[in-house]
């Protein structure tokens, strides 16, 4: 886990460069010292410059709080006939991990999947870097696709491909990446969710928690501005969810933006800024940890919490 933070300090292979932007180098590491400063706009772990079509090289002024990186206004999102998200508005500084938990069913993998457009809205709008994204197509989506890394619940790796192709394999086809290149940066990536030895092996020989971790590397391998994960660790053995956690946890130090839906209430308490509660499509509760685990605002939001953290003194009765 060590190697992380160097990696995503020092970098490797080709950087776009954009000057008078800020890097990592210049600003405090540990993202607890970053909060509430007023710091130039960058994209924080990767300390190098946005892609030109989402991130301007414009610094906002210097006492401007930290600008949104998505922002989500008055979305809703049908299924057919079914609501299934409900005039959602929702601001996500640069920085920030937000939990997003709540019941079965009430919206939370719709909302993250609209983001990079894994969905498409049906009303409203959501801005990325400032930008309004429901209209993107073609090179711009991908643009935006490449700003966004997924990680699914599970894995969703090839299984055809070892480790290091499955982390290679965009930076090769969409970024036209040298193979050496690539390979060191899979090497990179690999080495900092501590699966160096694993870049030959195929998924099928890789445990739950060496999958998604891989998963991770790959999603990293654009150099993300923002990490959306769904539900990463519920497909996993309970003693395999502690690895991914703890990788998870180290990204979000680092200040990469993270939406996280997950119902581990340790990651949230220890490693969120905010967390938000859904049902039925809408936002009954976007809390501090603190706040969300001890002034819970809204009935259902304590129902949900009291059956998470004892379900046997909540569970119904067969
Ligand atoms: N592709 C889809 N087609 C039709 N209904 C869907 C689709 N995806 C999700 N839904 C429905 O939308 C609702 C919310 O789904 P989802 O966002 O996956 O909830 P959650 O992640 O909170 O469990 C559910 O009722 C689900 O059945
Ligand atoms: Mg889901």
């Amino acid at each position: 886990m060590a190697g992380l933070r160097r990696f995503l300090i020092s970098g490797s292979g080709p950087r776009r460069r954009c000057p008078g932007r800020a890097t990592l180098r210049s600003l405090p590491r540990n993202k607890s010292r970053l909060r509430g400063r007023n710091l130039p706009r960058t994209r924080g772990v990767w300390g190098g410059p946005a892609s030109p079509a989402f991130l301007h090289c414009f610094p906002p002024p210097e006492d401007s709080m930290p600008a949104p990186l998505i922002e989500f206004r008055d979305v809703h999102k049908t299924f057919g006939a079914a609501p299934v998200l409900n005039g959602i508005s929702l601001v996500v500084p640069e920085g920030q991990t937000v939990v997003v938990c709540g019941p079965s069913g009430s919206g939370k993998s719709t909302l993250i999947r609209l983001i990079n457009r894994l969905e498409t809205l049906s009303a409203g709008e959501i801005l990325v870097g400032g930008q309004p994204t429901s209209r993107l197509s073609g090179e711009a989506l991908r643009v935006l696709r490449q700003e966004i890394g997924f990680v699914f619940q599970h894995f969703n790796l090839y299984g055809h491909l070892t480790a290091e192709e499955n982390i290679t394999l965009a930076l090769r086809k969409v970024l036209r990446w040298r193979d050496a290149d690539a390979r060191e940066r899979a090497r990179a990536l690999l080495r900092r969710v501590g699966l160096e030895d694993k870049a030959d092996a195929y998924p099928e020989a890789l445990s739950g928690g060496q999958k998604q971790r891989v998963a991770i590397a790959r999603a990293l391998s654009m150099r993300p501005r923002l990490l959306l994960f769904d539900e990463p660790t519920s497909a996993l053995d309970p003693e395999m969810v502690g690895e991914v956690l703890a990788v998870m946890r180290e990204l979000a130090a680092e200040g990469i933006t993270m939406m996280v839906v997950t119902h581990e209430m340790g990651f949230a308490r220890e490693v969120a800024d905010r967390i938000l509660f859904l049902d039925q499509g809408e936002i009954l509760e976007d809390a501090s940890p603190r706040d969300f685990f001890h002034a819970t605002r809204h009935p259902r939001a304590r129902r949900f919490l009291s059956q998470l953290l004892s379900p046997l003194h909540t569970a119904e009765p067969a």
